[in-house]
């Protein structure tokens, strides 16, 4: 469904790669996690498979076609993305923010406002009480879900994620990511999510994808990095959920108050 061959992205000026000869793929269907540390390339992935970034070597194919070859904004209208921070349109509404691509690709307004409330619904927000509020009338995870509203609006097969669940509470987190895995099945999409949390990746792709200053490292099934990590970073990365849980539970055994 999404295939990089040997990508990479250098910025002039720059210092050397941003992503440096990547590749991968992502089968139809499936959800694959980036993973690694700040500023190893994540992003500018990302966004090179949109186009909101265009790379300086490789190939990307979405669909079997090079996108090099499609029009960016048709590109963009079957690829839905949610941003990393919120980035929903302080000055307008949620309906507004939804409706966004929806008014570009001139849907009637009977159609747009369906589409909002049955999106606002998906995404577990009732229609009434929030489509005409503007994003600070939100909380930070309410804004999340309409962020993946508004990604879906032009019912893409495409997803892109940018640490969609940062910036909220363990529980609020949770809930999202169910919500999000939830409705990715039911559409039966195609994912590339980035996320910084270990056992958030472990529990939600098909396919990891490990990468350390521009390089990918190793792209395999949790179960597969986890038993045959490549090299000690990933192993290290692998570990630190279990050493975690190590720590807490040795915490709740130590003898004392
Ligand atoms: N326009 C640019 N010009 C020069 N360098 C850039 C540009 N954009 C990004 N970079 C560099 O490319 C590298 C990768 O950036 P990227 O945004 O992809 O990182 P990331 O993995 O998403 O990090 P984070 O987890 O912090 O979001 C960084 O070192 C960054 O400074
Ligand atoms: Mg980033």
């Amino acid at each position: 469904m999404i295939t990089l061959e040997h990508v990479s992205k250098s910025y002039e000026g720059g210092t050397g790669y941003s992503v440096r000869d990547v590749s991968l793929e992502v089968p139809a269907g499936q959800l694959l996690v980036l993973l690694g540390g700040s500023g190893c390339g994540k992003t500018t992935t990302l966004k090179m498979i949109n186009r909101l970034i265009e790379p300086s070597a490789g190939r990307i194919r979405v669909k079997g076609r090079d996108v090099r070859e499609m029009d960016p904004v048709v590109l963009r209208r079957g690829i839905g993305y949610v941003f990393q921070g919120i980035g929903l349109f302080p000055h307008l509404t949620i309906a507004e923010n939804i409706a966004v691509v929806p008014r570009l690709l001139r849907w009637t307004a009977e159609r747009i406002t369906a589409r909002i409330d049955e999106l606002l619904s998906l995404v577990r927000l009732s229609p009434a009480e929030y489509r005409g509020r503007y994003p600070r009338q939100l909380s930070g995870g309410q804004q999340q879900r309409v962020g993946f509203a508004r990604a879906l609006a032009a019912a893409p097969q495409i997803m892109l994620l940018d640490e969609p669940f940062g910036a909220l509470d363990p529980v609020t987190r949770d809930e999202l990511r169910d919500d999000f895995l939830r409705i990715r099945r039911e559409l039966g999409l195609t994912a590339v999510m980035v996320t910084h949390d270990m056992t958030e990746a472990l529990l939600s792709a098909d396919l990891l994808a490990v990468m350390n200053v521009g390089e990918l490292r190793q792209v395999g099934t949790p179960r597969e990095l986890l038993r045959r990590p490549a090299d000690e970073f990933v192993a290290q990365l692998m570990a630190t959920p279990r050493r975690q849980a190590e720590r807490v539970e040795a915490l709740s055994a130590e003898p004392g108050p």
